[in-house]
């Protein structure tokens, strides 16, 4: 193989490759004329474009060339003339002269100008992806995400684990979310689940003896589309037999230091960790930001009894806002909005001052209360203080999003803070029939201290289910999982699946248990996510080739769309009429 990877039959070299170190070669370069400019009658200057920059083509004579051509050029590599360096491109110094100018394909006028200067309506860009992946930061966008990919096989692959590919067309995943289905034309009226995870199929490689498993795996589910949430996404799945918690969480952060590392340089220090229940107490959330401080203090104790009728609940929690003492009334009044669109009955403000506390409720409050509030979180004068009195985990929720609010950085500003969370909750509240939800899925083990709860308190047994947040973005979750019958019947039936119902669902996984199913435990982090932070993305929209809108479509191709009658008959579907 030629080790210049840039040579082909067509060219020798490319455009951002070029330099004064090149100055008298003669070269060929191809790309896509990026702007024209006239200089006389006979002189036209050329920016070549390819993916790794722009070059500048002086040529004499007639060229019949326009914006966004394909063209091959043979030029000489020259000095350009004092006072017409470009400061601002890599390859500013030099440019091709002498050229010969080959027209490989012509163009029409692009839509929309691919200039990273210049702000385009993200529909178009969408409709015309192809040119838009033209643009630098697409072309940067991608190229991370090959690297964070590249990287991550390699620290898989070095960590002993092997690839195995699992099927698209499957049956249903006890993800939780809607599926995508496929008809199957071979059995009438019966279906095909396009898989939310690979999670049953890793499952079963353990069985098979695989040991250790990962997969660069296409997930798809059929959910709300958000900023960090696609139809289609890309998780690293891994799972791996006669392992525990801790194995995990050490290959994982293997493998995203790794990427991190790839992707910006620099290696972050070790991970650190919290339980979920710190992580609800001091951030609110499970996916605590911890690029900034403010931490919810419980002032529960203090006002236990208060003559405060607003600060009369189970729990009283409070945030301080460093520099908040300045918010405008309506600003404050934004604040109470959202925290009762949350849930909360109200908002109580604080601002702190040299003359003491600044609130219409400041006047109820007994002494060792006011000196609470004014000394929450280390609060100095200038500060503001929010509190939310409530049940205890509407309290810390509501907190944990105004916290957000008012002091998350943009995706693309400060450190990278990774963070693992822990012994997340067993069950998480019951669905409309009553029963019980599993937080993470049926199949996680529960913390060995807690077995004994399952029955009794549900909802206090804690699992051994993990998260990884970076910068409070959930990037990925797993557990330890179920591998012994008799406990996974008793979560079967805490949530209130029956033999049955267990059998119609998940009756090959089981059914494969029990033929040796060794100790495993696995995790999956979604690579969109991750990428999307590394590139200081709002929206992983922006490191995929092809995504899809807000609504679901594809402006590109149009999909879905609706099929032929000829694909109706042979899949023997009726279509309902339209808006039935
Ligand atoms: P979970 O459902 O938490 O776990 O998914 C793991 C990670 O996948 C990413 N992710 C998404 N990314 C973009 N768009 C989506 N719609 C989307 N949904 C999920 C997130 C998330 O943290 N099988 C388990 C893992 C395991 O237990 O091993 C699973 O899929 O970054």
């Amino acid at each position: 193989m030629s080790q210049n990877h840039e040579a082909t039959s067509l060219r020798d070299s490319l455009c951002g490759s070029v330099s004064v170190a090149n100055v008298g070669r003669r070269l060929t370069v191809c790309g896509w004329v990026a702007k024209r400019r006239e200089h006389g009658e006979h002189l036209a200057f050329l920016d070549l474009r390819d993916h790794s920059g722009i070059l500048q083509a002086v040529v004499e004579g007639s060229v019949d060339v326009r914006s966004e051509y394909v063209v091959r050029i043979t030029g000489t590599v020259s000095h350009r003339p004092e006072g017409t360096v470009n400061e601002r491109l890599a390859t500013g110094e030099v440019e091709l002269t002498e050229c010969s100018v080959e027209i490989l394909a012509a163009a029409e006028p692009p839509p929309f100008q691919l200039d990273e200067r210049i702000d385009v309506d993200e529909q178009v860009r969408l409709r015309h992806r192809f040119l838009d992946l033209r643009r630098d930061t697409m072309q940067r966008n991608l190229r991370l995400r090959a690297a964070v990919n590249r990287s991550l096989r390699k620290a898989m692959d070095l960590q002993g684990f092997c690839e195995v590919e699992t099927p698209l067309l499957w049956a249903p995943t006890p993800e939780g979310a809607r599926e995508f289905v496929v008809p199957s034309r071979l059995h009438p009226g019966e279906f095909y689940v396009l898989p939310q995870s690979p999670q049953i199929a890793k499952q079963l490689l353990m069985v098979g003896g695989f040991d250790r498993y990962y997969q660069i795996a296409r997930c798809l589910r059929d959910e709300d589309l958000r900023a960090d949430r696609q139809f289609e996404f890309t998780q690293l799945d891994l799972e791996a037999s006669f392992v525990t918690q801790d194995d995990i969480l050490g290959f994982v952060s293997e493998a995203v230091l790794d990427a991190a590392e790839a992707a910006t340089g620099a290696r972050p220090g070790p991970i650190g960790s919290m339980t979920w229940a710190q992580a609800l107490d001091l951030y609110g959330t499970d996916k605590p930001d911890l690029r900034f401080a403010m931490v919810l203090q419980d002032l529960s104790a203090v006002f236990a009894a208060t003559q405060v009728k607003a600060f009369g609940a189970t729990t009283v929690k409070a945030l301080r806002v460093p520099g908040g003492a300045t918010f405008t009334r309506s600003r404050l009044d934004q604040l109470t909005d959202q925290a009762k669109s949350l849930g909360a009955k109200g908002l109580a403000w604080f601002r702190i001052t040299s003359e003491g506390l600044d609130s219409p409720l400041a006047r109820f409050l007994n002494e060792a209360e006011a000196t609470a509030i004014a000394s929450v979180d280390g609060a100095e004068v200038g500060d503001l203080v929010l509190i939310v009195a409530d049940e205890y985990a509407l309290a810390c929720k509501v907190l944990g999003t105004l916290r957000v609010t008012l002091g998350s950085p943009p995706v693309s500003e400060g450190p990278h803070h990774y963070v693992w969370v822990t012994e997340f909750p067993m069950f998480e509240g019951v669905d409309e029939d009553g029963n019980l939800m599993a937080a993470h899925h049926p199949f996680t083990m529960p913390h060995p201290d807690d077995y004994d709860l399952i029955e009794t308190d549900p909802l206090s047994v804690r699992s051994q289910a993990y998260d990884l947040v970076l910068n409070g973005w959930e990037l990925g979750s797993g557990s330890v999982r179920i591998h012994r019958a008799d406990i996974q019947s008793r979560i079967f039936k805490a949530l209130g699946i029956s033999d049955e119902e267990a059998e119609s669902r998940f009756g090959f996984l089981l059914g494969a248990f029990k033929f040796g199913a060794p100790p495993h435990a696995g995790f999956a982090f979604g690579i969109d996510r991750l990428v999307a932070i590394f590139a200081g993305e709002e929206n992983i929209r922006e490191v995929i080739a092809f995504p899809k809108t807000q609504s679901g479509a594809d402006l590109m191709t149009g999909a879905p769309k609706s099929i032929t009658e000829r694909q109706i008959r042979d899949l023997r579907l009726k279509m309902a009429p339209k808006g039935s």
